[in-house]
């Protein structure tokens, strides 16, 4: 059974209570859950995994490169915008990704349209809620077949 690494950045642990007008109201385990629903659907395993610690999510990705993930869905929240050190460690395994993002960044901030992944993922998702994940997973299910 292939395996897709679900990679969740900085607060997004408080989904569902944080900033709802831009995030929605769904909580992160309302996400894994409806997930893991498709990923059954689709006979694949998920590893859904929540840090708001940058060398946590570079080490689940090192990892990944050992224990046979197939693709990565990532949301990398704040570190979208600063961690050249998740894009290196991304671009050490050398396995295919997709950045997703809650909110429409684009029509946020400016400092929130620069990205340190769209460049080097397969493609980026962004603002269509919690369905991104979603929408990503089956994206990844064409491709990897
Ligand atoms: C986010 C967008 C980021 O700019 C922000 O820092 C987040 C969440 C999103 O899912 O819309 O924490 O990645």
């Amino acid at each position: 059974m292939k395996t897709i690494l679900v990679l969740n950045g900085p607060n997004l642990n408080l989904l569902g209570c944080r900033e709802v007008n831009f995030y929605g109201a769904d909580n992160l385990k309302t996400i894994e859950t409806n997930l893991r629903t498709l990923a059954n659907q689709h006979s694949y395993s998920l590893d859904f995994f929540q840090s708001n610690h940058e060398g946590e999510l570079i080490d689940k990705i090192q990892q990944a490169k050992n224990s046979n993930v197939a693709a990565i869905i990532i949301n990398p929240a704040a570190y979208t915008h600063t961690s050249v050190a998740i894009r290196d460690a991304l671009l050490a395994v050398d396995i295919k990704f997709i950045e997703v993002h809650i909110s429409n960044v684009f029509k946020r901030e400016s400092f929130r349209h620069k990205s340190f992944f769209s460049d080097i993922a397969i493609g980026t998702i962004s603002g269509l809620g919690s369905q991104v994940y979603e929408l990503a997973f089956l994206a990844l299910v064409k491709i990897l077949a």
